[in-house]
C-alpha cells in the first residue's frame, strides 16, 4: 500500500515520535509512506514527500514536526471533500493515518464516511479527545508548567507576591489541573468550573491571613469568570484577540493578566501574571510521551496494514486499542467533579 500520514493542528511534542513509528513498522511490513505537507493543506495541495527510513532517523526525541502543520479544514475549502478524494488518486495513496486532535480527526470521520481510508491518532497537549484516557504531548506540557509553577514560587515567596500562572487549555482544564496539583498550586481555575473572582480573592485573603506571604494561581487559558458584565452567554469573559482560525477558534490567552489586575485590586496583594503560551507545546518530549507516541504509531500501521479503516488508536488503561475516529470526536472530555473536588483539599 501507499499510506499518505499526516499531522493536523497545533503541534505537540511526541509527533515525530508517532511519525517514526508509523513509517517504520509500515516499511517493514512492505508498505511506502508518503509525508503530506501542514496537515490537511498537504492533501489538498498535493505537497508529499516519500518518508524512507533514512528520513525518520534522529527525530524521535525532537519537538515539533518534520512535517509541518497547519489548521486547514478541508470541509472549510470550495469542493475540499471532492479536492482532498482526487487528491488521493492522483498521488496514488491508498490509506491515510491522520495525528490530530478534535478538529484534524474530525476532519477525518467526516473523509471516511465519504470513502476515504483513514486511520487516526490522537495528538493534543489539552488531552481533551474522547476515547483515550491520555494523549500524547499532554506530560511533556504538564512537566513544563509544573516546572514552570516550581521556580514560580521561589520568586512569589522572595517578594512576597500572588503569581497567577496561566496554562494552555481551551475547553478542559486538564493541564492547569494536574500541573497545578503537582505544583502545588494555591488555587487551580478551569473552563469546566467558571469561578467567582471575590471568593478567589477571599481564600488567596484567609491563606495570607494564616502567615502565608505568597500565592500562586494556575489557571486555563479558557477559564471562565462569573461576573455581572460577562458578554459571552456561558460567563466568560471576551478578550481582546477574536482572530479565528478555520474550524472557528478564537485565539485565547490573556485571562491570566485580567485575573492578575483584578486580585491585587481586590486584595492589595502585589500580583504578577506569566502567560506560558507555547512554551508548552515546543521542544523535546517527554519519556511517556515518546513511548505514548510510539506505540500508538506502531498500532496505527498495523491498522492500515489490516485494512481497519475509520479507526483510531487510543490507551485504555495500559493497552492500545482500537475505536471508532467518530467516538473520539463530537464531545470534549473534560475535567470531572471528582478530580476537580479533590484538588480543592489545596486550595487557599
Ligand atoms: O489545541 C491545543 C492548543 O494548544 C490550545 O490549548 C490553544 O488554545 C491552542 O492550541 C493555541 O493554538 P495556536 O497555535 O493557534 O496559537
Amino acid at each position: 500500500m501507499r499510506i499518505g500520514i499526516l499531522t493536523g493542528g497545533g503541534d505537540c511534542p511526541g509527533l515525530n515520535a508517532v511519525i517514526r513509528a508509523v513509517v517504520k513498522r509500515a516499511v517493514l511490513k512492505g508498505h511506502e509512506v508518503y509525508g503530506l505537507k501542514k496537515g490537511w493543506r498537504g492533501l489538498l495541495n498535493k505537497d508529499y514527500e516519500k518518508l524512507t527510513l533514512d528520513s525518520i532517523s534522529g527525530i524521535l526525541h525532537k519537538g515539533g514536526t518534520i512535517l509541518g502543520s497547519s489548521r486547514t479544514n478541508v470541509y472549510k475549502e470550495e469542493n475540499g471533500e471532492a479536492v482532498a478524494k482526487r487528491s488521493m488518486e492522483e498521488m496514488g495513496l491508498d490509506a491515510l493515518v491522520a495525528i490530530g486532535g478534535e478538529d484534524t480527526l474530525g476532519v477525518a470521520s467526516k473523509l471516511y464516511k465519504a470513502g476515504v481510508n483513514v486511520v487516526g491518532v490522537p495528538k493534543t497537549i489539552d488531552n481533551d479527545l474522547n476515547a483515550t484516557d491520555y494523549t500524547f504531548g499532554f506530560d511533556t506540557a504538564v512537566n513544563i508548567a509544573t516546572e514552570a509553577i516550581d521556580r514560580l514560587h521561589t520568586t512569589a515567596e522572595s517578594h512576597n507576591r500572588v503569581i497567577v500562572v496561566e496554562v494552555m487549555g481551551r475547553h478542559a482544564g486538564w493541564i492547569a489541573l494536574h500541573s497545578g496539583i503537582a505544583g502545588g498550586a494555591d488555587i487551580i481555575l478551569i473552563p469546566e468550573k467558571p469561578f467567582d473572582i471575590e471568593e478567589v480573592c477571599q481564600s488567596l485573603k484567609n491563606r495570607h491571613a494564616r502567615g502565608k506571604s505568597f500565592s500562586i494561581v494556575c489557571i486555563a487559558e479558557g477559564a471562565k469568570i462569573k461576573t455581572e458584565e460577562a458578554t459571552d452567554k456561558d460567563g466568560s469573559f471576551v478578550l481582546s484577540s477574536l482572530k479565528k482560525d478555520s474550524f472557528g477558534h478564537v485565539a485565547l490567552g490573556g485571562i491570566g493578566n485580567i485575573i492578575a489586575e483584578e486580585i491585587e485590586k481586590r486584595t492589595g496583594f502585589e500580583t504578577r501574571a506569566t502567560i506560558l503560551g507555547h512554551i508548552q507545546r515546543g521542544g523535546t518530549p517527554s519519556a511517556f510521551d515518546r513511548v505514548l507516541g510510539t506505540r500508538f504509531g506502531v498500532f496505527a500501521a498495523d491498522l492500515v496494514d489490516k485494512g481497519e479503516f475509520g479507526k483510531m488508536a487510543s490507551l485504555q488503561g495500559k493497552d492500545i486499542v482500537s475505536v471508532n475516529i467518530e467516538d473520539a470526536v463530537g464531545v470534549l472530555k473534560t475535567v470531572d467533579d471528582e478530580i476537580y473536588e479533590m484538588a480543592t483539599t489545596f486550595f487557599g
